[in-house]
């Protein structure tokens, strides 16, 4: 099957960034959220994204127009009827995505795919909430979605081949590059990659130094960015929750989240959104 009209279900910051990516694939996509603001602050975000773009040489006017005439924006779930892929990314809270999975499921038509940008949560759960589990899955995108190369699919349950195939189609037409994942917390990075955050906040609690806890895995790894700075880049309170979600997930002792780490949100050194983590940004 292939898409011809998108919805984005939220204007967040992953909702935005999708929409954009759709559009800049050549495909018709509504951005739609509850909030006129966000709607708002959705588009003139895209605009300056693509206007950079053009300044860069990396886009020609043509296009970045051409883009834009791709992309609509609304606060009215009545948009959605005509989509025949539905992308969802509201906030990470069960109870909300169950209610906007069933009022999506009410309203849209009946051989549409929706699809959860969800960073962990049970895909099965909220295929639970409608009448088509059949043609509802995961597609987990990465913060900037137009840049960030990798998708992570996740089949529920129900999940048909048909709607994992259409699925994985579409992420390779949007330039993306799919992996599958098991429906289970953290799908493969954040189950990889937190972890290893995690063990670098448990050798600074054990006194090495944030910096060489760094400079080993940069220089001994050859990673773009070490685990603390990478931390403090995401936020401490975000790499806690995701940690507590998979010592939750999977009951195991390896997922322990590091009391350091719980510390130090505890204090409001939140990384550098609040100007001081493993280390300070003022
Ligand atoms: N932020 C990240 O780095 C990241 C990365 C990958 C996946 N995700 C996932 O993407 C999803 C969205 O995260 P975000 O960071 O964009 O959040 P966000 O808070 O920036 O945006 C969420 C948007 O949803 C809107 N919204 C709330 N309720 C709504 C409803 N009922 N209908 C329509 N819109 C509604 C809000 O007004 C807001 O604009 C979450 O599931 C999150 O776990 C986030």
């Amino acid at each position: 099957m292939e898409f011809k009209k998108v919805a984005v279900i939220g204007a967040g910051l992953m909702g935005s960034g999708i929409a954009q990516t759709v559009a800049q694939a050549g495909i018709e996509v509504i951005n739609i959220d509850i909030s006129e603001e966000q709607t708002n602050k959705a588009k003139d975000n895209v605009i300056k994204n693509l206007n950079k773009l053009n300044a860069k040489g990396k886009m020609t006017t043509e296009q970045t127009e051409s883009i834009l005439q791709k992309l609509r924006y609304s606060n009215s779930y009545e948009d959605i009827k005509r989509a025949d892929l539905i992308i969802e990314a509201v906030p990470e809270k069960m109870e909300l995505k169950k209610k906007v999975f069933a009022e999506l499921d009410a309203l849209a038509d009946n051989n549409a795919i929706i699809v959860s940008n969800t960073s962990g949560l049970s895909i099965s759960e909220m295929a639970s909430v409608t009448n088509r589990a059949d043609k509802i899955m995961g597609v987990h995108f990465f913060y900037p979605a137009p840049i960030m190369k990798l998708v992570e699919l996740i089949r529920g349950i129900g999940t048909s081949d048909e709607t994992f195939d259409s699925v994985k189609e579409f992420s390779v037409k949007i330039n993306k590059i799919p992996v599958e994942a098991p429906e289970l917390p953290g799908f493969l990075v954040n189950r990889i990659l937190v972890p290893m955050m995690n063990e670098g906040a448990f050798c600074v609690m054990e006194g090495a130094k944030p910096e060489d806890v760094d400079k080993a895995m940069k220089f001994g790894a050859n990673l773009p960015m070490g685990p603390l700075e990478l931390a403090d880049f995401v936020g401490l309170d975000v790499m806690l929750a995701t940690m507590e979600g998979l010592y939750e997930g999977f009951s195991d002792s390896k997922y322990r989240p590091c009391p350091l780490i719980k510390t130090l949100v505890k204090a409001g050194h939140l990384g550098r959104k609040s100007g001081k983590g493993f280390y300070n940004y003022n």
